[in-house]
């Protein structure tokens, strides 16, 4: 039954006269809430929502040729009466259905289809065609759901089937970006998600996809067996017949402890390859895993083992074996480490920061031994992998800014490689995973350049502002370049003024989000805010954030033009208008 000409009907409301629109030929409507952009063409009557998806410029101020509206501000192109955009970048412009009922227009703004599904295809079109702007806007309209993986779910999926090269520094930004989502401020969430998201279709955008290989057939092979071809098939680098080892161990029901085990013992089966990152990128797949479940397994775990076999081993590497050669003096304490795990059964072990002092020192044999006998006095796997990474920190935080500006790399991948054995120890304790503790030693041992001379770690002068002045103090501070040691100082003063872990962590989340997202500076402050986490806000704690600002600080500000994106669509999800400034 009809209702009054301006009530509504199943969602048809009657919007304007056919007359009306006859003298101009386009008119602008309000339906309900929504704008319209009512256009008569050869004669037919078309429906559009009148703001332009792009960035919200009135398309009622747009030309209509051959059935296709052009908006005046970025010349994107829409089929008018589907609203699909021929401009990808720009997004569909909602269309409506029009009824011409006794010379009334009536419009049905009910749209057809779930919402969701929308939402998560705009993400999909974001990451195959690498549109940032599209990729927030997405992900700002997913924040409201309830469903806080999706993003990070539907990065997982493209970038794991997309990229011949399999899981690199785009899924590993996402992954610490998702696990950084606690230590946010709420609004910063959706931002750390979108940067994530863009660095994964960045990386991805132009790269061949990955096809996967198909488990063994018959009956399951056991877990032991597929672990040993594994490492053998590593070892002479063939990738094909190792990721069919991946897949057929979870075919035959793997629990992810035991994939975990043998890609840990795979990985670090040669010294320190690839400087560490195909150990961050496992540790990292294994991380999404905790956040969206063994369901994407399959995926995120066989893509690694591209990474493993074609990776540069330390072997190979001249400073790794000249003048001292590092390889001859790990394997030899390989060998003893089963004994020394046996010696310090039942025994508690006190030497942690002798330790880490003398891993930066400068003998390698005088640390390895060390190493070997804090396990004889009951050091854990674990205690010994964090003291390597505590070591690891200490040589960015006392890094001196008269290094040459690329070492700031060179002294982060020891660290984050040495988080990732450190991290990967706990998830699935091994003596093979252990030997990565100690090639992390070794090359916390070869950065020792880096602090000659050492930076001094910032120490209280006994006339510390109050811990929020210090923590108020970092913003401005990182708008200038190379505030590194005054950032350092800023966070020192902080916890010597009584200050928390929260608020700081949230406002070093804040201050990378700020700028462009740049790999290294990520994975820093990442496993950084996973050290705190572990050790605390007492005095190590304090270094590791100590590092990460100074880290942090050496490579701010950038142009922020990411910054520039997501402020956009921030802008246009609230509804403002940019067009007017
Ligand atoms: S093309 Fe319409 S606002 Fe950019």
């Amino acid at each position: 039954m009809k209702t009054t000409l301006n009530g509504t009907e199943n969602g048809w409301q009657r919007v304007a006269s056919y007359g009306e629109l006859e003298k101009t030929g386009q008119l602008t409507v309000q339906a309900g809430e929504q704008t319209l952009a009512l256009v008569l063409h050869e004669g037919q009557v078309f429906a559009i929502d009148n703001r332009c998806p792009h960035m919200g410029f009135p398309l009622d101020r747009g030309t209509v040729r051959d059935g296709i509206l052009t908006c005046h501000w970025h010349h994107a192109r829409f089929d008018l009466a589907s609203g699909g955009t021929f401009d990808l970048w720009a997004d569909d412009v909602p269309a409506f259905p029009v009824d011409l009922r006794e010379g009334e227009l009536w419009v049905n703004t009910r749209q057809n289809g779930s919402r969701h599904a929308r939402q998560c295809e705009r993400l999909e079109v974001g990451l195959e065609r690498n549109l940032s702007l599209v990729i927030a806007k997405a992900v700002l309209l997913q924040e409201a759901q309830d469903d806080p993986a999706g993003p990070f779910r539907a990065g997982l999926t493209f970038g794991t089937r997309n990229r011949l090269d399999g899981w690199g520094q785009g899924l590993t930004i996402l992954t610490c970006m998702q696990n950084m989502l606690p230590q946010l401020e709420a609004d910063e969430r959706p931002r750390a998600l979108y940067q994530g998201l863009s660095a994964l279709a960045n990386e991805v955008s132009g790269e061949p996809p990955r096809f996967a290989i198909r488990p063994l057939p018959g009956a399951g092979r056991d877990i032991e067996t597929l672990k040993v071809w594994l490492r053998q098939f590593v070892e002479v680098r063939d990738e094909q017949g190792a990721e069919r080892c991946v897949i057929s161990a979870l075919e035959a029901g793997a629990t992810r402890q035991q994939m975990a085990d043998m890609l840990l013992a795979a990985v670090t089966d040669h010294r320190y390859i690839d400087v560490g990152h195909p150990a961050d990128f496992t540790n990292k797949a294994f991380e999404a895993l905790d956040h969206v479940g063994d369901e994407y397994a399959a995926p995120a775990l066989t893509c690694l083992v591209r990474g493993f076999a074609q990776a540069t081993r330390m072997e190979e590497d001249n400073a790794w074996r000249y003048p001292i050669d590092l390889v001859e003096l790990l394997e030899a304490a390989f060998e003893l480490l089963p004994e020394a795990l046996a010696a310090g059964q039942g025994k508690t072990w006190t030497g942690r920061i002798a330790l880490a002092a003398l891993i930066l020192e400068d003998d390698p044999a005088a640390t390895l031994e060390a190493m070997l006998e804090a396990l004889r006095e009951g050091a854990t796997m674990v205690e010994l992998a964090s003291t390597v990474t505590y070591a690891g920190a200490l040589r960015i935080a006392r890094f001196h800014t008269s290094n040459e500006f690329g070492d700031w790399d060179t002294a982060l991948h020891s660290f984050t490689f040495a988080n990732a054995i450190e991290q990967g120890l706990r998830r699935a304790p091994s003596l093979e995973l252990l030997r990565g503790a100690l090639d992390a030693a070794m090359s916390v041992y070869l950065d020792r350049f880096l602090n000659i001379p050492a930076a001094r770690l910032p120490r209280p002068n006994g006339a510390s502002a109050p811990a929020e002045e210090s923590l108020a103090a970092l913003p401005e501070l990182l708008n200038n370049q190379q505030q590194v040691n005054e950032a350092g100082g800023l966070v020192a003063d902080y916890f010597h003024a009584g200050g928390e872990a929260g608020p700081m962590l949230a406002m070093l989340g804040r201050l990378l989000l700020r700028e462009d997202r740049d790999f290294h500076t990520i994975q820093m402050v990442e496993a950084a805010m996973r050290q705190i986490q572990l050790l605390g806000p007492g005095e190590e704690g304090t270094h590791v954030l100590v590092a990460a600002a100074r880290y942090l600080a050496a490579h701010a500000p950038t142009v922020r033009a990411q910054g520039q994106t997501w402020r956009v669509a921030r802008r246009l999800h609230r509804g403002e208008s940019l067009f007017e400034g």
